[in-house]
């Protein structure tokens, strides 16, 4: 269910910094734009100037490219044994229903997902949509934060809380009918034990 929740006084953000921000961050940043002018708005907003708070939890980085694939063997056999990308883990995730295998490129990964069975969400996006690129995954400081602030800007979660996903980070997904077709992951930062 979607609901857009009236703005209420609320701790996060750059806007609790000054005590006139908070008052703009409740009416809205728009309307605190023109009521006490640009500079003061510019403040509050972030420094963006988009005219929103600024994030409470910045992307430092992609994660890791989720890619659905129906042989995990056969696309190690590209990935790691042809392409020649290191194997960092490989590890069931049950909860998931996926097997998946990690192969760290520069400073992200490639996430290899192979549904453990038909009833695993891979099974249906394979059926759905073939193999392919499945979800992006965007480290961010807190997850928690991050997924109350998307809530309350009206983005569907699939995840309300986070969970504990491959690799034992907290992680959160993102519904792609409000992300403009792409599965978000949030995954929380330092939690994914790189090297
Ligand atoms: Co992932």
């Amino acid at each position: 269910m979607l609901m857009s929740r009236q703005p209420s006084k609320k701790t996060s953000g750059a806007a609790e910094a000054a005590g006139a921000a908070e008052a703009a961050e409740a009416a809205g940043a728009a309307e605190a734009a023109e009521a006490t002018g640009a500079a003061e708005a510019a403040g509050a907003a972030g420094a963006a100037g988009t005219g929103h708070p600024a994030p409470t939890a910045p992307t430092a980085r992609v994660a890791h490219i989720g890619i659905a694939v129906r042989d995990l063997d056969e696309a190690l056999r590209l990935y790691h044994e042809t392409l020649g990308l290191p194997l960092h883990g490989r590890e069931s995730v049950e909860s998931d229903g996926v097997n998946v295998a990690f192969l760290p490129v520069g400073d992200t990964e490639l996430e290899l997902l192979e549904a453990m069975d038909t009833e695993s969400p891979v099974a249906r996006f394979i059926e759905k949509r073939g193999e392919g690129i499945h979800h992006i995954a965007l480290e961010v400081d807190d997850v928690a934060e991050t997924l109350k602030m998307l809530r309350e800007r009206g983005y569907r979660l699939i995840d309300e809380e986070p969970r504990i996903g491959a690799g034992g980070v907290r992680v959160a997904f993102v519904h792609p009918r409000s992300t403009s077709g792409v599965l978000i992951e949030l995954c929380e930062k330092g939690g994914d034990g790189r090297p």
